[in-house]
């Protein structure tokens, strides 16, 4: 049999198939004439599900269609500088560039953009010091890399962005997670780090021996990752543009719109990627490894502590006590507010006490 036989045939079928089926609804329809009331149902269900699964369609390509244009735009964002890190594109953002000393800053965990998020405060101190913010890989406007986000791995790349600067002695300033960061850098490079800022500073047995603690970074990624993959946090943000699961705290501080918009994109764009749900479940290792550590002898301290969490968490002022107390000094200082805003609403007192820290 040659092809065109076989299309021959195959054309035949189905117009046999095409001309058996008219009669053959003719004759269901007679049949079902009389059972009205079921064929009603039927064909409401029939509307009510097609209606859904075409808003489910809609859903859907309407959302593609947005992640589009956000991953689109993301790549025009320039705040910053980039620096080459291991053969990747690391971003970081300089402040203050003529004063003197220098505060390196680390940013808390799942900030989709480190430095619009800390403007509030790398502002008000650009005015006397020098503010780098560093956005480690998988934030902001640095890469995406295919690597485990164990601390080991993290601290070297944040040094190698200081290294490129030339820096060699400076504060380190860490918000929140950047505290594991902040203390396994230190211990790293003492000859380096004069002394370290905290704000609600993850450190060493914050958590105890809570299992349940110890994995809560895991489970908030968990759910932030899948609100973003159904798009709920892009529908819950369209005609507020700040009310994102991440949100810039917008209450204490009058970002730009923007710097509102670009946060927005950078957060639905990748602020669930793979480097921060990894970071999510290695930071149950940082902790292991931080457990016993104290920040040098030769440095100065000083932890700012909200008063949310110093009220919600057990020991939390001790521990901020213990982990400086092989240093020269190390204030701790309780600050009105929540963990990631209470940064941002004492200008006066951070000022103040930055002063006389600095001068010491
Ligand atoms: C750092 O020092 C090197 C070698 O002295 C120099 O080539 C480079 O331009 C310096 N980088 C900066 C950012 O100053
Ligand atoms: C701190 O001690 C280390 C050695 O442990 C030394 O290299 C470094 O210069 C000291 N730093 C300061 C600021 O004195
Ligand atoms: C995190 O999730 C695990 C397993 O799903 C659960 O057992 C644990 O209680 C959760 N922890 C918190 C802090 O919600
Ligand atoms: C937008 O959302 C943020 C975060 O939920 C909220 O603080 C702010 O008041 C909202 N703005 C408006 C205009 O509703
Ligand atoms: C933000 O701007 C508005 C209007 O200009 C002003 O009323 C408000 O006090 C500002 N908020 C902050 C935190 O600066």
């Amino acid at each position: 049999m040659d092809s065109k036989q076989l299309i021959d045939i195959q054309t035949h079928e189905v117009d046999l198939t095409l001309n058996n089926s008219t009669p053959e609804n003719d004759i269901n329809k007679n049949i079902t004439k009389p059972k009205t009331k079921k064929s009603k149902v039927k064909k409401i269900l029939f509307r009510i599900f097609s209606t859904i699964g075409v808003l489910i369609l809609l859903y859907i390509i309407l959302n593609v269609i947005c992640m589009l244009y956000e991953k689109h735009k993301i790549k025009s964002y320039n705040y910053g500088t980039t620096l080459n890190v291991n053969g990747h594109k690391m971003n970081i953002k300089t402040v203050g560039e003529s004063n003197k000393p220098t505060i390196v800053f680390l940013t808390g965990y799942i900030v989709p953009s480190p430095v619009i998020y800390y403007k509030p405060l790398t502002e008000l101190l650009s005015k006397t010091y020098k503010v780098i913010t560093i956005e480690p890989f998988g934030y902001g406007l640095s890469d995406t890399v295919d690597d485990v986000r164990t601390i080991e791995k993290i601290v070297p790349e944040l040094h190698s962005c200081i290294e490129q600067l030339n820096l060699t002695n400076y504060y380190l300033m860490a918000h929140s997670l950047g505290g594991i960061y902040s203390l396994y850098y230190a211990n790293q490079y003492p000859n380096e780090v004069i002394g370290v800022i905290g704000f609600d500073t993850t450190v060493p047995k914050i958590n105890g021996n809570d299992e349940k603690m110890r994995n809560s970074l895991i489970n908030a990624s968990k759910k932030y990752y899948w609100f973003n993959f159904f798009g709920l946090n892009r529908m819950m943000s369209i005609f507020n543009k700040s009310n994102i699961i991440v949100p810039l705290p917008v209450k204490v501080y009058n970002y730009s719109d923007e710097d509102i918009s670009i946060f927005r994109n950078l957060e639905l764009a990748k602020g669930s990627n793979k480097n921060i749900m990894d970071e999510a479940v290695q930071s149950v290792h940082g902790l292991d490894i931080i457990d016993n550590m104290k920040y040098p002898k030769n440095m100065t301290l000083i932890h700012f502590d909200s008063s949310k969490y110093t009220k919600s968490i057990p020991n939390y002022e001790q521990l901020h006590i213990d982990v400086g107390s092989e240093s020269i000094s190390n204030e701790v200082i309780v600050l009105k507010g929540s963990h990631g805003e209470f940064l941002f609403k004492h200008n006066d007192v951070i000022v103040s006490k930055l002063n006389d820290f600095i001068k010491k």
